[in-house]
């Protein structure tokens, strides 16, 4: 197709990219800038994000890490699909995908996706519809029907998707959530992440791991009413957005057991003391143990795991087998996220320290190093490249960094 033909097809300016294993239509971004700051993407007719590349490309390696431990064909629904990239990357780049259903409510994104599925020649396997995504799951939640894989991925926050998402998902299947209201769930509005994921934020240094935590407190609790229990094998999170993958296990125990692991972080912001508090009994102590000073508390939140060892080394296996160049970008991600899946929640970032105490600022590299020489665990952390987590309590992070830098 000539690009004048092409562009008769469509009521707005459209341009193909490569990404992945796809060559896909999606709006010309430029047509839509009004000043350098502008946020583009979401002023075009049809939602597309260049810059959500990293994240589509690691749902890629995920889902084929996935296909991995399930060693069967699957089925995938991305129901809020846009320029449909995403759900056709996952057809076109994971072996073993089976039949894969894609929509959108706004009828030029369900055409655009369609159109994009044709130049792709996978209609044979790819469905596109243009339904509200909560109407469309609900008619797969008949046990026969469900998928093996779901991708919500939204505006703003999945929460309104959740219970059609999991009623729609089989025993054992992958469920994969972004948010991007990192406003709530960071506590800039607290009332607002209160109201959304039923649990409170915290403005810590840490408040990024605090969003994941959220987010997927509020999906174990919508899953327990299912008695639907939760696994966490990765999750990620840059400034803007939080990204989680977790596998739906049917049977109250399950449930149950997922249950355990909620519970409450507080902090002391005169101090960095940090304690966690297990249970959905809110038990609150109201004066840090190390300065006395009051306690903050953040939650119901999920203080389990936020990713699994095992299920990260599939995916950096994937890596290296797939023939993309994926980037160094994701290597490093998959490697910090490997490393500090085993470590306790929470982390210190030096830099804030050292804002405190008045002090230079020595590399992070060098207090892990420091921190394990004394016998302690450390390791750096995706979520902040200045970040460190630890088993060490504040006292030690203060003494192990004042000890560096003087
Ligand atoms: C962030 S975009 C999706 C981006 C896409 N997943 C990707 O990776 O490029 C969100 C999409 O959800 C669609 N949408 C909004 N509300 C919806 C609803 N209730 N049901 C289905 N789609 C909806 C919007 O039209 C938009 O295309
Ligand atoms: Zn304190």
């Amino acid at each position: 197709m000539t690009q004048m033909e092409f562009n008769k097809k469509f009521d707005f300016p459209t341009e193909v990219v490569k990404e992945g294993n796809v060559s896909v239509a999606v709006p010309k971004l430029e047509a839509y800038a009004k000043g350098p700051s502008e946020y583009i993407p979401s002023k075009a007719p049809v939602f597309y994000n260049p810059l959500m590349k990293l994240n589509r490309d690691i749902a890629v390696l995920a889902l084929q890490a996935y296909r991995k431990m399930q060693g069967k064909r699957l089925s995938v629904c991305e129901p809020l699909t846009g320029c449909g990239i995403r759900g056709l990357r996952f057809t076109a780049e994971v072996r073993g995908v089976q039949k894969v259903v894609l929509s959108d409510i706004d009828p030029e994104a369900a055409q655009l996706a369609h159109f994009n599925a044709e130049l792709n020649k996978l209609t044979r396997r790819v469905l596109i519809q243009n339904e509200d995504a909560n109407l469309l799951l609900s008619r797969y939640a008949a046990p026969r029907r469900r998928f093996h894989f779901i991708d919500v991925d939204p505006f703003g926050s999945p929460v309104p998707y959740l219970d059609a998402a999991l009623r729609a998902l089989c025993d054992g299947g992958l469920l994969a959530l972004t948010a991007t209201d990192m406003a709530p769930l960071c506590g800039v509005h607290p009332n607002a992440c209160i109201r959304k994921y039923g649990g409170k934020p915290l403005r810590t240094e840490y408040c990024h791991e605090l969003a994941i935590r959220l987010l997927i407190g509020c999906l174990v609790m919508m899953a327990t009413k299912h008695e639907i229990g939760i696994k966490v094998v990765f999750s990620h999170s840059t400034d803007h957005y939080a990204r989680v993958y977790a596998t739906a296990h049917y049977g109250a125990r399950q449930a149950d057991y997922s249950v355990q692991k909620m519970g409450y972080i507080l902090h002391c912001f005169s101090c960095f003391h940090r304690e966690t508090s297990e249970g959905l009994v809110p038990y609150v102590k109201e004066k840090c143990p190390e300065c006395g000073s009051m306690l903050e508390v953040a939650g119901p939140l999920w203080i389990g795991k936020l990713s699994d060892s095992g299920f990260c080394s599939l995916m950096e296996k994937e890596r290296g087998r797939g023939q993309l160049r994926y980037n160094a970008r994701i290597l490093k991600l998959l490697c910090l996220i490997r490393n500090e899946s085993e470590a306790p929640p929470t982390y210190y970032v030096v830099d804030k320290v050292c804002d405190k105490l008045n002090l230079p600022v020595p590399s992070t590299t060098r207090v892990v190093k420091k921190l394990r020489e004394r016998g302690f665990e450390g390791t750096q952390t995706h979520f902040n490249s200045r970040g460190i987590r630890t088993d060490a309590d504040a006292k030690v992070v203060r003494e192990t960094i004042a000890e560096l830098t003087t």
